[in-house]
């Protein structure tokens, strides 16, 4: 089975109410862990790959691992780049086989917003891949004292009609990393309301979705890390986002605090170990559980295909 777009996963999800798992594919144990996961919940899925991963890996090797998940399984997979930090990254990307890219303006003043990001559209439709812009505080910053500035609908929706992306990652109060929250965490559901409506059921996306669960921050804890004040994305507020139109659940920090934690579990009760088979393996089948889980009673996209 080839790559796919997410054309029609999103089609589908925005139709059932649920949404798909974008994760990062940061190196082969977690690739294999997710889509392992995918296939035994009958889930499409999108591995999504940022720009300094793809370097820090070597492009080439990331096409090859996911072309090798692709190979072995029989879901379908989109490869995404994650937070297009310009122009010729996103080229680079269509150039070489990914079939969806993000175009990240949205540190940008408006305008050239808009510019760059129908520049990257333009290409991309030519060559069949399909493209998701950004509008708002779509990263956060829980350090800053100034709010988060939320996606103004009537902005989106000049943004969307001016640059023809295929989605839109909105700004709804999340930030990337495990400190989300400094008080009770809350999405903005009346905003996303509001944009659901303006954008006429676009595809949306959410960046900075890790749930940071408790269990995986001790675990660190337990085994060395200082991982203090650790919040994420409560699970039922993203079920509740899933269902009204948030179609891409972005999720990269999740995955890093079970690798790792499994990692430094194994190494303090088994210091004589030197294998990576040995202590790479149990961080692959936790990423396994994690992702199944997710797709079950987060994202709600079991059973699809
Ligand atoms: P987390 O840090 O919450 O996992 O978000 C990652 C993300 O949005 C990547 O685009």
């Amino acid at each position: 089975m080839p790559l796919v777009t997410s054309t029609q996963m999103f089609k589908d999800a925005l139709e059932g109410h649920y949404a798909i798992g974008a994760f990062n594919a940061n190196n082969m144990e977690i690739i294999q862990g997710i889509v392992a996961a995918a296939e035994h919940e009958r889930c499409p899925v999108i591995l999504q790959v940022s720009e300094k991963s793809r370097i820090y890996t070597n492009p080439v090797y990331v096409l090859k691992l996911v072309e090798a998940a692709v190979e072995t399984s029989n879901i379908d997979i989109c490869l995404h780049l994650d937070d297009g930090p310009d122009y010729d990254t996103c080229v680079a990307c269509i150039d070489s086989g990914f079939t969806s890219v993000m175009i990240d303006g949205s540190r940008l003043p408006y305008a050239d917003n808009v510019k760059l990001t129908k520049q990257v559209v333009t290409y991309a439709h030519d060559h069949g891949v399909v493209v998701e812009g950004g509008l708002g505080d779509i990263h956060g910053d829980t350090d800053s004292d100034i709010p988060f500035s939320l996606t103004n609908p009537e902005q989106a929706a000049d943004f969307v009609q001016a640059t023809g992306v295929d989605s839109l990652a909105v700004a709804i109060g999340t930030c990337y990393g495990p400190y989300k929250f400094k008080t009770e965490p809350t999405l903005a559901f009346e905003r996303l309301k509001d944009l659901t409506t303006y954008l006429n059921y676009l595809p949306l996306v959410l960046h900075g979705a890790s749930s940071v669960p408790k269990e995986f921050v001790d675990l660190n804890n337990q085994y060395g890390a200082a991982i203090e004040r650790a919040q994420g994305v409560p699970e039922d507020l993203l079920r509740d986002a899933s269902r009204m139109g948030i179609c891409k659940i972005n999720i990269e920090t999740d995955l890093n605090l079970v690798m790792t934690a499994c990692i430094r579990q194994f190494f303090v009760e088994h210091p004589e170990s030197y294998d990576p088979h040995e202590y790479l393996g149990p961080g692959r089948r936790a990423i396994r559980s994690m992702v199944i889980h997710k797709m079950r009673h987060v994202l709600g996209c079991s059973k699809r295909i």
